[in-house]
């Protein structure tokens, strides 16, 4: 191991010089809580870049996923299909309600859900006579999945979509921002995201009162009377005022971090655009990618694996992951039915994402592509 070298994370924050200022303000005005001038403020100025009606901020994405599933109604009884190839926070949540998922593997242009392998698991379940009650739908590492076709399918079924943008805030499909398409977008400011609140999440619909009702569900859903009075199961999920101060800052620089991601992206393919084995994760004509993180696989049959390169990037003290294992591979959700699956297991057995932080250094950059060919061409 280079032990002179700086170690180089997968995502980093990355600061824009304005969060401390409204951190500051909270504290001015004492409101260290989970209710305040940022919270509110975080709130509208996420809505106005969203150009939704409103948005409830939440103390994590998968928070924000859970009452998404909660404000549509899905319970016991309820299955839900949900994009195999992601995050498990993805698909948690449809546990957190009792709720059975059913997988949908990804095609393999986006990585996300295959539109054709949707409507086969739809005309299956209509002559079955139940259809899901909801469509988790994943845009990963901020590729956006081809919603003309989903909507379009979704709509002829009546299912809606939830759209988990955690990883997609600012990619646009033919122009229009994510989060925007489905009846609840839902997004995480973890602190590997390509903006940050530290930890958060919030949620977002072109439906008002599905953010009114999250947003009551996030405060332990207290009944309109001038005391304590309960008859729905609530939940703490509210941002903290502190944590929104940070996300106010982060907005402001979001549409730099997304073109400074996209610069990584592209500097990754020039640095190793000899090595052939490599195939970028490219963006369909009008699909925007904020690039959250830059991904390939390798060539079928390329004799250097991910799990190869995963190592010699770590000896160099360069952190890097492998693709999402889809989730009807994971233990579990051993038993759960899936549409599909070859698709998203040969991504995982062949992708890789590199460092992606916004504020990764050419050098850096040039250290990792460095490792790369080297490993490619010993
Ligand atoms: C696809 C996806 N969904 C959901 C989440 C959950 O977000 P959070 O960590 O804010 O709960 C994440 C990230 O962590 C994610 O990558």
């Amino acid at each position: 191991m280079s032990q002179s070298q700086d170690f180089i994370y997968l995502s980093p924050p990355h600061m824009g010089g304005q969060e401390q200022r409204y951190v500051q303000e909270a504290f001015d005005q004492n409101w260290i809580t989970t209710a305040g001038a940022n919270v509110d403020g975080f709130e509208t100025e996420l809505a106005q870049y969203l150009q939704a009606p409103a948005a409830a901020a939440l103390s994590s994405g998968t928070a924000a996923l859970h009452l998404a599933l909660l404000a549509l109604g899905v319970g016991s009884g309820d299955e839900v299909f949900c994009s195999t190839f992601t995050f498990v926070a993805s698909a948690n949540p449809i546990l957190y309600v009792g709720a059975t998922p059913v997988f949908i593997d990804s095609e393999p242009n986006t990585w996300n859900l295959c539109p054709l392998t949707l409507e086969k698991a739809l005309i299956d379940r209509k002559q079955k006579g139940k259809l899901p009650k909801a469509l988790m739908l994943v845009h990963l590492y901020g590729m956006p999945a081809k919603m003309r076709e989903i909507v379009e399918i979704t709509q002829h079924y009546g299912v809606p979509i939830i759209e988990d943008t955690a990883e997609a805030l600012g990619s646009r499909f033919h122009g229009q921002l994510l989060g925007t398409f489905g009846a609840i977008g839902a997004f995480s400011f973890n602190g590997n995201k390509i903006i940050t609140t530290s930890g958060g999440g919030a949620l977002i619909s072109a439906d008002n009162q599905l953010v009114k009702k999250a947003k009551w569900l996030a405060q332990q859903a207290k009944d309109d009377k001038p005391f304590y009075h309960h008859s729905t199961v609530g939940f703490n999920y509210g941002l903290s005022n502190i944590s929104a101060g940070i996300g106010r800052g982060q907005l402001q620089v979001l549409e730099e971090r997304i073109e400074q991601r996209r610069a990584i992206f592209n500097n990754y393919k020039n640095l190793l655009q000899n090595i052939e084995e490599i195939e970028w994760h490219e963006e369909p004509k009008g699909f925007f990618s904020n690039r959250w993180l830059s991904c390939f696989t390798t060539k079928k049959g390329s004799k250097i694996s991910p799990e190869d390169l995963r190592l010699a990037l770590l000896k160099e003290n360069i952190e890097v992951r492998r693709l999402w294992q889809p989730m009807h591979r994971q233990p579990l959700f051993q038993g759960a039915e899936s549409f599909g699956g070859e698709v998203s297991e040969d991504l995982f057995a062949r992708g890789l994402c590199l460092p992606s932080g916004s504020a990764l250094s050419l050098t850096d950059q040039e250290r990792i592509a460095d490792v790369i060919s080297k490993a490619f061409l010993a």
